[in-house]
């Protein structure tokens, strides 16, 4: 056996032979979070097939079942009835548990309605900073009155008609893009085109999604620039979602493929789109044996199987304008750049800073108590590789930050253990089933 139970919020992982065999990952957390507001907001009742039953997710369901959405389940498929645009006006406070992604979004849905909503969150959702969203919302024209300015909890009053802008993104990020759009869908004053700039692409899943419920969404590319352009009074249309599994959970078995010797994983029905899987350029960078296959097309999404050989891997350098493509990866890349051979520099990831957790600290201090040479930069790390001894670390309560160092105790010198092991419940409730397959299935020399 070689996960432990040991306490139970503490999980140990010890050192493992190699990991072998297929499997799929759960369904693509922005994409749930996405398929669910959008069902909220269409007309008629919208079918979503491999949705993420995880913690964050079930946030944003709850939120959308308080603003008027009616939810069934049918075997595997979730069915929610919208209300066609006009929201409820919530009785209680909406509470979006540790999501970034439910608070940020529905707070751009909700910017538009004539209705009073509070919205708050746990520990870390109250720490991290709202005033990038709700900035704009109120140049747009709603109301907010948040905690110290800026933090949940915050009471939104929306209005209507909204005014249209043109905004230029302060942070590449993919919630307050998708939630200016979203208030923009009912924004028709200031000529009714809502236009977002911005200098790094972000995730794009919110504009490849609205297209299939029927919202034109433009887009023009100058450079690295892009402008994205959403025309007011688009009635969204009821239909059916397809979810792939979530690259960012595949790359935590990806990774521990990488680091392990003589592993050969695949993970496959896996979410491909270009905005979200930098971290496979870098692992190939790095030396890893990385190769997709079946690649094709679902919803407007690419998907395909992922299929990672163990090979020794060396440093690299991670640079600012690769950090939107692999946000969410930097810490069990960090794991990997803690097992290889050389430096690795991390650098133009000051957002990690304001995370689940502050990522760049709780990823420095968990390596260090593993014996590795880490570097803390405002903006990144500076990691030199090596092995990787044991030791007890603390996930910060962040599901990223537990399940990297789950994937560092299997390359382990010696036992790892990860406190505030609960936090994986939030993406990736099976990871540790996973592992446990993918070590029944090993090859035995
Ligand atoms: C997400 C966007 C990213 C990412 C988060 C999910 C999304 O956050 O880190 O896990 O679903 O839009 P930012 O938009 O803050 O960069």
């Amino acid at each position: 056996m070689k996960i432990s139970l040991t306490h139970p919020n503490r999980r140990t992982f010890k050192k493992t032979a190699n990991l072998s065999g297929t499997v799929r990952v759960p369904g693509d957390k922005s994409m749930t979070h996405r398929a669910i507001l959008f069902a909220l907001l269409a007309e008629g009742t919208t079918r979503i097939e491999g949705w993420l039953n995880a913690a964050d997710c079930r946030s944003s369901l709850e939120v959308a079942k308080q603003l008027g959405a009616s939810v069934s389940f049918e075997q595997e498929s979730l069915l929610i009835k919208g209300t066609g645009g006009s929201l409820k006006e919530p009785e209680n406070v909406l509470d979006c548990g540790n999501s970034g992604t439910t608070i940020r979004l529905f707070s751009g849905a909700i910017a538009s309605q004539v209705s009073f909503a509070c919205l708050t969150g746990d520990d870390s959702l109250r720490r991290r900073p709202m005033g990038r969203v709700l900035k704009p919302l109120a140049e747009m024209g709603a109301i907010a009155y948040a905690r110290s300015g800026s933090y949940a909890p915050f009471a939104l009053i929306g209005q209507s008609p909204l005014s249209a802008i043109r905004y230029t993104l302060p942070v590449p990020s993919a919630q307050v893009k998708s939630a200016v759009m979203l208030a923009g869908l009912h924004a028709p004053k200031a000529g009714g085109v809502t236009t977002i700039i911005e200098s790094q692409p972000s995730r794009d899943h919110t504009e490849r999604m609205l297209l299939g419920f029927g919202v034109q969404v433009d887009m023009e590319k100058e450079g690295e620039k892009r402008y994205i352009s959403i025309r007011a009074e688009q009635p969204l249309r009821a239909t059916s979602v397809e979810i792939p599994g979530d690259a960012s959970s595949a790359a935590f078995l990806l990774v521990a493929a990488a680091i392990v010797p003589d592993s050969d994983v695949t993970i496959e029905h896996v979410g491909l789109n270009p905005t979200r899987i930098g971290f496979l350029k870098v692992l190939q960078r790095m030396g890893a044996h990385v190769e997709i296959l079946n690649q094709r097309e679902s919803a407007g999404e690419p998907l395909g199987n992922v299929r990672v050989r163990y090979q020794p891997l060396s440093g690299t350098d991670i640079l600012p304008e690769e950090i939107p493509s692999l946000i969410d990866e930097i810490p069990i890349l960090a794991v990997a750049a803690a097992v290889a051979e050389g430096k690795t520099t991390i650098r133009g990831a000051g957002e990690l800073r304001v995370k689940e957790t502050d990522r760049i600290l709780a990823m420095a201090k968990g390596l260090q108590t593993l014996g590795v040479h880490v570097e803390e930069a405002d903006d990144g790390l500076t990691i030199i590789g090596g092995k990787l001894n044991g030791g007890v670390v603390d996930s910060f309560h962040d599901h990223r930050i537990a399940m990297s160092f789950a994937v560092a105790g299997l390359a382990a010198e010696q036992e790892v253990t990860i406190e505030n092991w609960s936090a994986v419940d939030i993406s990736f409730p099976t990871f540790s089933d996973l592992i446990l397959e993918l070590q029944r299935e090993r090859k035995f020399e």
